[in-house]
């Protein structure tokens, strides 16, 4: 290949500023926020507000174009605007909006339910019930493993995340800022690390008396922390051994993100109840619980659902998003995205003094940011002027870890090669810079 035709061949940049960050338009809409909005609802540190998207590009009110290694938290794997998720929700939004499903069924909810109950890594017959957020799958996945079983106690696992209501609170793990202040937190809730598991059954609570156990296959807030294969079957077997309900958290993990539509599958997990919400509906406010149908169907009639529950617009999204994994076959570009940011984050480890480890399974990926690689001290501050930086060069990216000093990506899985590599570029270089 010529020069000249390897310079036709290369797309041009994604990202385009065209303006000082935050632009005008955003500066304003700073101000407006900061009036009317409580600070509890953390403030994005770029200060720049957007008005639309693509793929894996984000336009801002300006006019300026950013690359996203966030992806609305993980909730974008089928890509901004993937058409076939917009030509259901078109249609949809035209038929039927809202009826509650307990009072007026329609069939979205009912496809999807036969859908997930044929994708969940669950084998033999399941349900699926449908909520509104991952928080809210959660909390129905331990009402269920409590009624299934008629036991009180629930195990969860440091450092994990499971939201912000106070039943999924009281299993998450960072004090600040998620816990600070919400307390009492719901009873009968033990946690504890992954490896202390069989000592702490035998020290701290009756297995006879357990519910369920709530584990992330893969922990995402908590800093992409991959448990040992052998843990999770370890704790799938004491599950079985002891009659405890195993709920996956999907939430993060799940909709092809770590090369498998589910990470479960992979990581010797074998849940009876998997919660999932994000990439599920690609960014409509939907989640689920599905799971062994001996387990969904010990609720009493009326003991699951709400009112916007499994919302006919958002059944139509989450169709038409799996629709688009499987169609595009994203988890295997998880895979390949997976190996292209793995390779590099393991050259950052290299180059870099101040990154301590690379990890992550597919495209779900973190840089672990420290003051000195002996203690493994924690650099929250140089992981925060990274965020920044990467901001203010058009690259969106997020952090994680109870420490905050976790760069993670969460990308949508129809990220090119081109915008890939120029998002990684942007990293290095922040990187370099905050050296
Ligand atoms: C693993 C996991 N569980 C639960 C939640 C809570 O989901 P939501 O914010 O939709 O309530 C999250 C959100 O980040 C998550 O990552």
């Amino acid at each position: 290949m010529s020069l000249d035709s390897r310079h036709e061949a290369a797309a041009p940049p994604a990202i385009r500023i065209r303006t000082e960050l935050p632009g005008p338009k955003s500066r304003a809409l700073l101000a407006e926020r900061r009036r009317w909005v409580p600070a509890g609802v953390s403030e994005a540190r770029h200060g720049v507000f957007f008005e639309r998207a693509e793929g894996a590009r984000l336009t801002d009110v300006d006019g300026n174009v950013f690359l996203d290694f966030a992806g609305g938290i993980g909730c974008l794997n089928a890509g901004h605007g993937a058409p076939r998720v917009l030509a259901r929700v078109r249609e949809q939004l035209e038929r039927l909006q809202h009826a509650c499903f307990m009072v007026a069924p329609y069939e979205p909810y009912v496809a999807l339910a036969r859908k997930l109950c044929g994708i969940a890594p669950i084998a033999g017959e399941t349900r699926a019930a449908l909520f509104n957020s991952g928080a809210e799958a959660v909390e129905n996945a331990v009402k269920i493993a409590r009624r299934a079983t008629g036991r009180p106690a629930v195990l969860a696992f440091d450092p994990g995340f499971h939201g912000r209501t106070l039943l999924a609170l009281s299993l998450t793990s960072k004090t600040t800022p998620y816990r600070d202040g919400f307390g009492p937190f719901a009873p009968e809730v033990y946690r504890f690390p992954v490896p202390d598991l069989s000592r702490f059954l035998s020290s701290n609570v009756n297995p006879s008396s357990i519910a369920c156990a709530v584990i992330e296959p893969v922990m995402g807030e908590g800093g992409f922390i991959v448990p040992p294969k052998a843990l999770l079957i370890e704790l799938s077997r004491l599950c079985r051994q002891h009659g405890i309900v195993l709920v996956a958290d999907e939430i993060q993990t799940g909709f092809g993100r770590t090369g498998a539509m589910f990470a479960s599958e992979g990581a010797g997990l074998e849940p009876d109840l998997v919660c999932m919400a994000k990439s599920l509906s690609n960014g409509f406010p939907l989640s689920a619980v599905v799971g062994r149908a001996a387990l969904m169907d010990a609720v009493q009639p009326g003991g699951l659902g709400g009112t916007f529950g499994g919302n006919p617009v958002a059944c139509a999204a989450a169709l038409g998003a799996i629709e688009t994994l499987e169609q595009e076959n994203l988890p295997r570009r998880a895979q390949e995205i997976g190996a292209v940011v793995g390779a590099r984050f393991a050259g950052f480890v290299e180059r870099f003094p101040f990154v301590a480890d690379a990890r992550g399974v597919g495209a779900m990926r973190a840089l672990e940011l420290v003051t000195d690689r002996a203690t493994l001290a924690p650099d929250k501050a140089r992981a925060e002027r990274v965020l920044s930086l990467a901001a203010s060069r058009g690259l969106l990216v997020l952090s994680a870890g109870l420490h905050g000093n976790v760069l993670r990506t969460l990308m949508p899985l129809v990220m090119s090669d081109a915008e890939l590599a120029e998002g990684l570029a942007v990293l290095e270089a922040c990187l370099a810079e905050v050296a």
